[in-house]
């Protein structure tokens, strides 16, 4: 059997209140990304999925539980581990950086506005030491071409940009360290309908091509429905059901999976069936 991409499990986050007490953001959560697989994580706003995604990426530190990468253990670099003095760290951070990248959904925000995309893509093959010289801009003209940012854009500065293809820069990105997991965090949600179509077609021919895995979080089970073979429905920090995404929006076994399902808006749809059915959801502590 292949090493799976990505395994977590038992991951537990608290984040503190202000009244002295914590919260609990993420409740014992475990699953598996195989090889080359893509695993959706979808939930209502709160329910712990950005938690999640940014804890893959060390963004934020779990309060327990393990992350494997191919193999290897990640979690122990976030949790103690003594500074082993700043090149150590810096190379020990940009290794991990290598395994796990991450897509957040406004690429305004998280991309430098100083910086065309050409050279953007630059710098970031620099930071990792992938490819010099001409083989460097190979790279580049290769990215561009993977995410169908054409000549102009390339060029072009992020407020020169659509949201779209900044989108794709972002993509491309974090494409440039060739990661062996991409984690999207909602990522089309700030897209219309037909960007975001593009974009889940662009992802899944990444897929295909690079063999990465993906890891796609977002509230929108339509969108997760598009590209991921399996899906892992969040409520309130804890994972309340798993399995192939078909099967997940086509037979829900859970009853706020159902719930979820039942609140997007389509033909015929009834909003006051959604509310009855949170009424009858079993309430959480
Ligand atoms: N830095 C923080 N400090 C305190 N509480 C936090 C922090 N970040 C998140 N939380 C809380 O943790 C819970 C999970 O938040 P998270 O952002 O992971 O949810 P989400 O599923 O991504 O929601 P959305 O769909 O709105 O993005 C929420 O109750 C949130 O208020
Ligand atoms: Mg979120």
């Amino acid at each position: 059997m292949t090493t799976p991409a990505l395994v977590v499990e038992g991951l537990y986050k608290t984040y503190a209140l202000p009244d002295g007490g914590r919260t609990t953001a993420v409740d014992t959560v475990s699953f598996t990304v195989p090889a080359g697989g893509s695993l959706g994580i979808v939930g209502e706003s709160g329910s712990g999925k950005t938690t999640v995604a940014r804890m893959l990426v060390d963004l934020v530190r779990p309060d327990a539980g393990t992350i494997t990468v191919n193999g290897r253990e990640r979690t122990p670099g976030v949790r103690g581990g003594r500074p082993r003095g700043p090149v150590g760290r810096g190379a020990e951070r940009l290794r991990r950086a290598r395994e796990i990248q991450i897509v957040f959904q406004d690429p305004y925000v998280s991309l430098d506005p100083r910086l065309s995309a050409r050279q953007c893509l630059h710098g970031a093959l620099r930071l990792h030491g992938r490819h010099q010289g001409r083989a460097a801009t190979t790279r580049v003209d290769e990215l561009l071409d993977q995410v169908g940012l054409g000549k102009r854009e390339a060029e072009a500065r992020p407020r020169g940009l659509s949201g779209g293809q900044c989108q794709r820069l972002a993509i491309a990105r974090a494409l440039a360290v060739e990661p062996e997991v991409l984690v999207l965090d909602e990522a089309v949600a700030a897209l219309d309908v037909s960007i975001q179509a593009q974009i889940l077609l662009l992802l899944a021919e990444i897929r295909r091509e690079t063999g990465v895995a993906l890891v796609f979080v977002s509230h929108d089970l339509a969108v997760v429905g598009h590209v991921t073979d399996d899906t892992l429905v969040m409520r309130r920090g804890r994972a309340v059901e798993t399995g192939p995404t078909a099967r997940v929006l086509d037979a829900p076994e859970d009853p706020y999976t159902r719930l979820l399902l039942s609140s997007v808006p389509r033909e015929g749809w009834d909003p006051a069936e959604t509310v009855r059915m949170r009424g009858q959801l079993t309430p959480e502590p």
